[in-house]
């Protein structure tokens, strides 16, 4: 099903094929004839790029990166089927509504538009309901992406995004995890996100796309313009239980194990602000289209904060106290979880620009508070 309200994709006019016929015929004049060959940066620059497919860009993250890649003027459409994301979270490009499982879908999508990348976020995320219901994950974020990578590489899509996750490394030695830590998942949800991670290794290898698989770690935050947040239904996020508690959404908020040998006695984690993490991925679209080879990076700042900082940070940010409660510790919680995040920076040259609790916070609540008030900007499940 495509969406009422959206562009239909691949239905041009006359006028607009006339037009980009005569525009790409310029730009192969000015390219070739005018630009030195040495030039590549501007060479690039002038050459048209194909499309990007954004799986599960209605949703949080992938939303983020959608109006980034918008205002980089790329060319995007956006492959969601709304189970936890939002027609009005896609701003920029396309929304095709329907599922990475469709194999039908994708076959009309990947002939009808000449797509060089996939960024693949369409995923289920909640820890627990994965432990709860296995086959859910390992359908939704296994053998739906399986259907999809075997679309894309039929079709001789180039590079691919993936967005992984902290939780393939399970409980890492020492609380911190590098790219070259063991693979170690304690739940269905990262396990169905390494086979993932094996299947685009195993197809990169075997002449298939490039790829960048980005492990995340903690996200948070939202677009400080406050055009689009995090609403996805059931988060289990501190940060965002932690901004619906301070804005009334929720009772209060709980800190699971006060008894770690941790600075305050409660979890260490890796917060990396989400338009930080997007625009990593813009640094990896730029990476893969210039021929990097394919390869895996953490995506965190390489420095944590506990459970009692981040709540202090909302207090101070919200300009009241949040009710607390004090919990046992969680089964499979790791006492700190942090990224070592060197090698982001070194292949990419990402930097990132809102490494500060501060801010994190700031921004999160701000789009809260639009949920809270039922300001007609945001966005939220009934
Ligand atoms: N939020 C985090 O802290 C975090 C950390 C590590 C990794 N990740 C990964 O980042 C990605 C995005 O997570 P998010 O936090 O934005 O979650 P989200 O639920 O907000 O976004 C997921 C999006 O995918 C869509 N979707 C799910 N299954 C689909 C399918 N089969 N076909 C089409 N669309 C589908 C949903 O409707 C939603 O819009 C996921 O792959 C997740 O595993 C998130």
């Amino acid at each position: 099903m495509l969406a009422p309200s959206k562009s239909h994709i691949g239905v041009r006019s006359r006028s607009e094929l006339i037009t980009e016929v005569l525009l790409n015929f310029v730009t192969f004049y000015t390219v070739q004839f005018t630009i030195p060959e040495n030039c590549w940066n501007l060479r690039e620059k002038f050459m048209k790029n194909k499309k990007i497919l954004v799986t599960g860009g209605a949703g949080y993250i992938g939303s983020h990166v959608v109006r980034q890649l918008g205002q980089g003027n790329e060319s995007v459409i956006t492959l969601d089927n709304l189970c936890t994301g939002f027609e009005a979270a896609v701003t920029a490009g396309d929304l095709v509504v329907g599922d990475t499982g469709d194999a039908l879908l994708l076959e009309k999508i990947f002939s009808e538009n000449e797509i060089d990348t996939v960024m693949h976020f369409a995923a289920h995320t909640i820890v627990p309901e994965s432990v709860a219901d296995p086959l859910k994950y390992y359908r939704n974020n296994t053998a739906s992406s399986r259907t999809l990578l075997e679309a894309a590489a039929r079709h001789g899509v180039k590079n691919i995004v993936f967005s992984s996750t902290a939780a393939v490394y399970g409980i890492p030695d020492g609380g911190k995890a590098s790219e070259d830590s063991a693979t170690q998942p304690i739940n269905p949800y990262g396990t169905s996100k390494l086979m993932t991670e094996w299947m685009l290794r195993d197809l990169s290898a075997a002449g298939g796309p490039n790829y960048v698989a980005l492990r995340y770690f903690n996200v948070a935050g939202c677009d400080p313009s406050g055009t689009i947040g995090q609403s996805t239904p059931k988060a289990t996020l501190l940060v965002k239980v932690a901004c619906e508690a301070a804005t009334g959404s929720r009772a209060g908020v709980s800190i699971y194990g006060t008894d770690y040998e941790t600075p305050d006695g409660t979890g260490l984690r890796d917060y990396i602000h989400v338009e930080d993490l997007a625009s990593a991925h813009l640094d990896a679209l730029a990476y893969l289209r210039n021929g990097g080879e394919s390869t895996i990076l953490n995506c965190g700042y390489g420095h944590g904060f506990s459970v009692r900082e981040v709540l202090s940070a909302v207090e101070k940010a919200n300009g009241e106290k949040l009710s607390i409660s004090e919990q046992p510790r969680r089964a499979g919680d790791p006492p700190e979880l942090i990224a070592v995040a060197n090698r982001v920076r070194e292949v990419l040259g990402w930097t990132p620009k809102f490494n500060d609790l501060d801010t994190i916070v700031r921004t999160s609540l701000e789009w809260e508070r639009k949920i809270a008030n039922r300001d007609p900007s945001a966005y939220w499940a009934a």
